[in-house]
């Protein structure tokens, strides 16, 4: 059984077990294994499915350069498993990264985060451990979950046990995971502020301090870190809905939006990034954690600031349904019938991941009017498209298979199509051979742009009737 050694009154860690070996829980965990060969990092999760994966050659998440992490530490000191309760007797330290969705039904529906995962997780720790045990909040949580936490593990753990719980949220970007977890911006560590409390966060730092300098991590209380999470990805989404606010400002009077995004970004207090106007934002943080925010104000009565941060999302919702009423206009107001090709269905790039993607409220719109839908993505399965847009207020199974055809490539994707959209902003999209597009579609050839990737001089040159987010083309 391993213990937590106390040594000058500062906790070493090593073991480490991580629950949930999601989007999250996997890349910051093997990152955690390859920076401390000295750690023991095992990795479980009740979906055996899953943890197979993992120990395949074929993982079960895309994100560059996290084959190569794996690759170097796994079997030495990265192991993933679906027993959990060993994971948990034989940890110092336990992440719980487990999945925080949005609920479905009951008090705070459509707002409030689901934290059945959380609690299962917890009551777990709490049966299970055999010593005392710091228990780390890796997945995002509204503001004041270590606090349930802490009372799970004091009313259900056994006699001289001791549990520390720690608040440490994840900032890594999909995508983008592996180089934002092996150069942080920050890593944040919050705790009570008792000796003991501040031991755990001296412990968990010490982990991190293995290849993150000290000035980035950043200690503070508990309350305080789980709001920053929050409160950082309000802040990035309320650009990127400032910005699809402007787009549609720019449609209307001919000015452009990048250009006004670029000219904005250049004041150093505003900064360049996230002010890309899109189709809007998806993934599986920004909406769940606004609405988070929105259900904690109300909940604190305070229904001003509850509509502030609810508008992000109201404003999200409106560039979808604006660009989906673009392309039925411009399709002579109707694509009853009509082929679409639809070029990107993850989030974003570099993803195999679709929570929340724009594309999946834009299809499932021209399903309903009844056009045929061909979709290509590089990342993303079959399965998880079918699935996505399996709805039957959409369609049924039969209409399903009548109404959507899935490509693995992007030229057989747009054969004989009305137009071409863009919802994700591959890079291949932007290199394509568009002449080649061009030729094998119906004529008039439409192109829409929803991620501003298109060179439309360029497009318009090859004959496309060409629109694109923020701009008018001419
Ligand atoms: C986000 C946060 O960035 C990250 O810190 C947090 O830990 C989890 O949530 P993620 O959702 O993975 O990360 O991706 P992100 O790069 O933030 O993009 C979110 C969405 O916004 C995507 O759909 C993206 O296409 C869109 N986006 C982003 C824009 O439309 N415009 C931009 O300028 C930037
Ligand atoms: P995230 O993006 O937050 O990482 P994911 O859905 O990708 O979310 O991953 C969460 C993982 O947590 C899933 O693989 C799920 O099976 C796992 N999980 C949920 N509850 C538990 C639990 N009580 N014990 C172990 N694993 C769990």
């Amino acid at each position: 059984m391993a213990t937590v050694t106390k040594e000058s009154n500062m906790t070493t860690v090593t073991k480490i077990c991580c629950i949930g070996a999601g989007y999250v829980g996997g890349p910051t965990c093997s990152v955690i294994a390859f920076k401390c060969p000295h750690i023991q990092v095992t990795i479980v999760d009740l979906n055996a499915e899953r943890i197979a994966a993992w120990n395949s050659d074929t993982l079960p998440i895309y994100e560059p350069g996290l084959d190569e992490i794996v690759r170097a530490c796994r079997g030495r000191n990265l192991f993933f498993s679906s027993d959990v309760d060993k994971g948990i007797l034989e940890a110092d330290l336990i992440f719980v990264s487990v999945n925080t969705p949005t609920k479905k039904s009951g008090i705070g529906a459509g707002l409030a985060a689901d934290l059945a995962y959380v609690e299962s997780a917890t009551r777990r720790i709490a049966r299970i451990a055999t010593s005392s045990k710091i228990v780390v909040e890796k997945s995002t949580v509204p503001c004041r979950t270590a606090e349930s936490m802490r009372a799970i593990l004091e009313a259900n753990s056994r006699e001289n046990i001791h549990f520390d719980i720690l608040s440490n949220p994840e900032f890594l970007a999909e995508g983008t995971a592996i180089p934002d977890l092996l150069k942080p911006d920050r890593v944040l560590i919050g705790s009570l502020q008792s000796e003991e409390g501040k031991r755990a966060q001296q412990a968990l730092a010490a982990v991190y301090a293995n290849w993150v300098p000290r000035a980035n991590i950043i200690t503070m209380g508990l309350w305080s870190s789980e709001l920053s999470k929050l409160a950082a990805n309000a802040l990035l989404a309320q650009r990127i809905s400032s910005v699809n606010a402007l787009s549609a400002i720019c449609e209307a009077t001919g000015a452009d939006v990048d250009e006004v995004a670029h000219a904005c970004g250049l004041d150093s207090r505003i900064g360049p990034k996230f002010l890309k106007a899109s189709v809007g934002f998806g993934g599986s943080c920004f909406q769940k954690d606004i609405l988070n925010l929105v259900y904690l104000s109300e909940s604190l009565h305070l229904p001003e600031v509850a509509d502030y941060w609810r508008q992000i999302v109201t404003m999200n919702e409106y560039q979808k349904t604006r660009f989906f009423e673009l392309v039925i206009r411009r399709l002579f107001n109707t694509v009853t019938n009509k082929h679409l090709a639809i070029y990107g269905f993850a989030f974003k790039k570099n993803t195999g991941d679709t929570r929340e993607s724009a594309a999946i409220t834009l299809v499932k719109q021209f399903i309903k009017e009844k056009a045929n839908v061909h979709i290509y993505d590089p990342k993303v399965d079959d399965a998880q498209i079918e699935m996505d847009l399996t709805d039957p207020s959409v369609a049924t199974p039969a209409e399903f298979k009548k109404h959507v055809t899935i490509h693995h490539d992007a030229y057989s994707c747009a054969q004989d199509v009305d137009a071409v959209v863009i919802l994700t902003e591959w890079d291949e999209f932007k290199t394509l051979d568009y002449e080649k597009v061009y030729r094998n579609m119906n004529k008039p050839a439409f192109i829409f742009d929803g991620r501003l990737i298109l060179d439309t001089t360029k497009m318009k040159k090859i004959g496309f009737q060409v629109d694109v987010i923020g701009r008018q083309v001419y």
